[in-house]
């Protein structure tokens, strides 16, 4: 892979992500991260080991005391490890020292390897991403991709209180994916998602499994400021509009819901049984769920035969008429 097509698939330039200012930036968090991480070190070991069981302590990083020694090192026993990050988009972090060791190469990463090499490789002395706990794991990443905005709410989404990591949906080392995600998005999801599974199998149905929009144009799964990890538009409008800007207005003659309690009062946004993905078997049966009074002038039809939208046809608002004729 030339530089070229690594780069037209890299939102960030190594500049940026490399900048020494931007530098600076990480150092503080980081160490503010060790910080916490003693501290909930020492908490545990103060509460004593009866209050935990033993698989809810945390994996105690092993490098504490040791060196770094470089990517090249690290390089002489481990060829194909460095070769596969050398061919992904981390390649990036083997180009420059600028910002020091502990952001550069493997051991950014894996943390400082003196004590491994010396030992010949002790794997229990190099930190290990397959006995990290999660948070430990989403901490190491996090050092580097907090600043994106895409990953910056990673900690407050529900996929992190859930005990899900970065390395849950993306290999480094191994994947062979677009985003070096673990495997194509849709099936990934769906193999925690089986309800959601389930929704998008049902008669109508945005087509998620066709391949034609995909959860990430709705979600963002490392969380947004919405609920549900939303994602919003970029004027923070809902995400719904991002597709269906002909119902977002402003209309003269608006229908409340549509802009008070949102699409999701009357359509399921993943699938359904009913058509147009609506909340209830029969459009009348929805209307009249907030409409049951309607008795006025223009009802004397018999509603249980006829459609509201029939007449009602504009029933996201519209510009000419207040009853949303036209
Ligand atoms: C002298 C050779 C040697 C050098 C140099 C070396 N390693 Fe290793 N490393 C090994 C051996 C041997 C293993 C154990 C492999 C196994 O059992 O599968 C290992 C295992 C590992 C593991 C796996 C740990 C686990 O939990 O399974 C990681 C991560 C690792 N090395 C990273 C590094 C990094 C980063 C560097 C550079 C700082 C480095 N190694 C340098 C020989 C080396
Ligand atoms: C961007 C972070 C990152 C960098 C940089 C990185 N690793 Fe890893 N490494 C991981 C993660 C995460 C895993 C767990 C497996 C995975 O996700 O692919 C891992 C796993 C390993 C393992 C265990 C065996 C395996 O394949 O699972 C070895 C050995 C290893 N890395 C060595 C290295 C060496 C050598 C370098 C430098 C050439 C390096 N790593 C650079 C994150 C990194
Ligand atoms: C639940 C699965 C999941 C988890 C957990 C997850 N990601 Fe992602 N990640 C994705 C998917 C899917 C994409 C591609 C689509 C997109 O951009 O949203 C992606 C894209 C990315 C990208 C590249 C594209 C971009 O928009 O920035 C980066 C960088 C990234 N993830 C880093 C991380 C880090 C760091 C973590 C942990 C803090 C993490 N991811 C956790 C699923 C996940
Ligand atoms: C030392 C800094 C650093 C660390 C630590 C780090 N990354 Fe990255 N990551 C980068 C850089 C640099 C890029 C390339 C960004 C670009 O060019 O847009 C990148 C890109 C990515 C991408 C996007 C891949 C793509 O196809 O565009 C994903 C996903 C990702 N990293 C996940 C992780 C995960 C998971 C971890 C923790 C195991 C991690 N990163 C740790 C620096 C880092
Ligand atoms: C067209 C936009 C859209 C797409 C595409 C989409 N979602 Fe959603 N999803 C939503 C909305 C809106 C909600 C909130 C529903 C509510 O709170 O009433 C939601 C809610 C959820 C929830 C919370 C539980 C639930 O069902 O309400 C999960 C989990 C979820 N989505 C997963 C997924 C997965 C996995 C995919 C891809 C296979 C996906 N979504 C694709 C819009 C979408
Ligand atoms: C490793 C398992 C796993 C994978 C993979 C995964 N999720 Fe989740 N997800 C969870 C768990 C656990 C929860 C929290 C419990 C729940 O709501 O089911 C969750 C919750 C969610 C929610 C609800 C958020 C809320 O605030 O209620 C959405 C939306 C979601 N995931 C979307 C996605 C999308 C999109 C993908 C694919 C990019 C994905 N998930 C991949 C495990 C996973
Ligand atoms: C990424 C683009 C995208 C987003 C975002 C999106 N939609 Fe759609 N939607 C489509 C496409 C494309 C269709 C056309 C139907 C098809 O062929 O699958 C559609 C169709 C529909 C339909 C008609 C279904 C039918 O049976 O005719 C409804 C209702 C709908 N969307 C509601 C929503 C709601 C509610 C949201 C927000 C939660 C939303 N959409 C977000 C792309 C999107
Ligand atoms: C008050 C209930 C209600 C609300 C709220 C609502 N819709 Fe609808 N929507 C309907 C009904 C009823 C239909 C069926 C119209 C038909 O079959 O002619 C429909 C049809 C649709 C269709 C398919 C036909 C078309 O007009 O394109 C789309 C797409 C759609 N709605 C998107 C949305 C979006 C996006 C939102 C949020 C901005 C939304 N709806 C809010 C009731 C509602
Ligand atoms: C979630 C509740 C809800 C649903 C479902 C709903 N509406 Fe409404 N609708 C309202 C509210 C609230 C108003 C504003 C009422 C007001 O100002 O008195 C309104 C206003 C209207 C108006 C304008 C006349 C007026 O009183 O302002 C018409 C016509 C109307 N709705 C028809 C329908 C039709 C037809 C459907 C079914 C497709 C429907 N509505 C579904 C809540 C709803
Ligand atoms: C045959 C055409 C027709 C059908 C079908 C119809 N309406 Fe109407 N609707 C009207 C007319 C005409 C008006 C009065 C318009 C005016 O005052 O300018 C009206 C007014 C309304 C109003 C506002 C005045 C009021 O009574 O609060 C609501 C709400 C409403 N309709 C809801 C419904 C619902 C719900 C249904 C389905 C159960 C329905 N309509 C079916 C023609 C129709």
């Amino acid at each position: 892979m030339s530089d070229c097509e690594r780069d037209s698939h890299s939102r960030l330039d190594a500049t940026t992500i490399f900048h020494p200012r931007e530098l600076r930036k990480h150092r503080r968090p980081m160490g503010f991260a060790w910080m916490i991480l003693g501290f909930g070190i020492f908490t545990s070991l103060a509460q004593g080991a009866t209050a935990k069981p033993p698989d809810a302590q945390n994996y105690v990083d092993p490098t504490s005391g040791s060196q770094y020694v470089g990517t090249d090192t690290c390089k002489s026993c481990h060829e194909d490890k460095f070769k596969n990050i050398d061919a992904s988009p981390h390649y990036k972090t083997n180009l420059s020292k600028i910002r020091g060791e502990e952001v550069h190469g493997c051991e950014s990463c894996h943390g400082p390897g003196s004590a491994h090499v010396e030992g010949g490789g002790d794997k229990t002395k190099i930190f290990s991403f397959k006995a990290a706990k999660p948070e430990q794991v989403t901490k190491r990443c996090m050092v580097c991709h907090e600043s994106n905005p895409q990953q910056r709410e990673f900690m407050r989404s529900t996929h992190n209180q859930n005990g899900i990591t970065c390395t849950s949906c993306h290999s480094v080392h191994h994947s062979k994916q677009e985003n070096l995600l673990v495997q194509q998005q849709t099936p990934l999801c769906f193999s925690c998602h089986a309800e959601q599974k389930g929704d998008f199998q049902k008669p109508f149905h945005h087509r998620v499994d066709e391949g034609l929009i995909q959860c990430n144009d709705c979600h963002n799964p490392h969380g947004t400021l919405q609920v549900r990890q939303l994602r919003s538009t970029p004027d923070q409008d809902v995400v719904c509009f991002k597709c269906h800007s002909d119902k977002r207005g402003p209309f003269v003659f608006e229908h409340e819901p549509v802009k008070v309690e949102g699409c999701t009062s009357c359509h399921f946004p993943h699938g359904s049984a009913n058509s147009r993905m609506l909340t209830s078997a029969r459009t009348n049966s929805l209307c009249l769920q907030c409409h049951a009074a309607t008795s006025a002038i223009g009802h004397t039809q018999n509603t249980r035969l006829q459609q509201c939208i029939d007449c009602h046809s504009s029933i996201h608002g519209s510009n000419l008429s207040a009853v949303f004729f036209k």
